[in-house]
């Protein structure tokens, strides 16, 4: 018996950082996938192939001791033949960069929970979503849940620490150029470098908090009104907090303004420090968009949102 799944990434459109505050975040799934593969065999073992390399273990191992990002598939394949007398055989393929702050080990631990659980019987995807999340935990304890949310139910979604996520039930006709600075960035480093600026300029910080909770209040209409260029203000707005922040520097600073001169707005994605900046466009200043970063061999491509999520076939 095979099955297989796929999942999409993501992206954190709004409220990084300020998100660990209590504020708002608005994420959205984009349409590059990660597609995992399992298989049940005879041999009792869990073998894990995929383009960042291979394992392959005996069920049972301690999961504490094991070092390979292919983790979490190991955690679910083992949790689910627990009561079996056979092995699972997992290949995962991504359209994702892995790394840089666009979902991909959410995507891999909804894809895979999916692929390897279809394999002895049908779960919701809220089933699905829990064994996910729980895969997750084991690269990162303190996990909040929202990217594997939004990988699992695709779309739009705003997400509160303390309320949780809800989906945004517009479809806006955006596309979002992303741009990766290929700058290795280390999200716990940042998040704390982030308490550092909060502990040292408190009342600053708060201001800025309260700054960022009206423009996601604003962006929430904006998004309901398909408004892209009023989003795009929202955009060069939010990243000027992400600059009093420190989470910029000169490399992610150029990307952004490259990003500006012809989209509608362009922010940094995720923790900062490295990884990815994104910008907002529509159909008419895509392509310009794309040649800015080119011109200035930059790495990116466009992507839009994936409304439909997990997917199993
Ligand atoms: C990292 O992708 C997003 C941050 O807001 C951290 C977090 O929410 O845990 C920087």
């Amino acid at each position: 018996m095979i099955s297989k799944a796929s999942a999409p990434g993501k992206v954190i459109l709004f409220g990084e950082h300020f998100v660990v505050y209590g504020v708002k975040a608005i994420l959205c799934a984009i349409n590059k996938r990660i597609t995992v593969t399992a298989e049940e065999i005879s041999e009792r073992k869990i073998s894990i192939i995929s383009n960042i390399g291979k394992l392959e273990l005996e069920p049972n191992e301690p999961i504490s001791e094991i070092t390979s990002p292919l983790k979490p598939f190991y955690y679910l394949a083992n949790k689910i033949i627990q009561d079996k007398n056979s092995g699972i055989k997992i290949q995962v393929e991504s359209e994702i960069p892995l790394g840089v702050g666009l979902g991909s080990s959410s995507a891999c631990c909804v894809a895979g929970a999916a692929a390897i659980s279809k394999l002895f019987g049908n779960n919701s995807k809220e089933e699905i979503l829990k064994l996910a999340i729980e895969a997750e935990k084991t690269i990162f304890q303190n996990t909040s849940g929202a990217d594997c949310t939004v990988c699992t139910f695709g779309g739009l979604m705003e997400y509160d620490k303390e309320k949780g996520f809800s989906k945004i039930e517009s479809e806006p006709n955006f596309h979002l150029v992303i741009a990766n600075s290929n700058v290795e960035h280390s999200t716990e480093k940042v998040v704390a470098e982030v308490r550092k600026f909060k502990e040292s300029n408190e009342e600053e910080f708060s201001k800025l908090c309260s700054e960022e909770s009206a423009l996601v209040e604003n962006v929430l209409k904006l998004l309901k009104e398909n408004d892209i260029k009023g989003l795009g203000e929202k955009v060069t707005q939010n990243q000027e907090f992400l600059e009093t922040i420190g989470i910029s520097n000169d490399k992610l600073r150029d990307m952004v303004q490259i990003g500006k001169a012809s989209s509608y707005g362009s922010k940094i994605t995720g923790a900062g420090g490295g990884g990815c900046i994104f910008a907002l466009t529509d159909e008419s200043n895509l392509e310009n968009t794309i040649k800015g970063f080119k011109d200035k061999n930059f790495e990116c491509f466009s992507v839009k949102i994936d409304f439909k999520g997990l997917d199993t076939f």
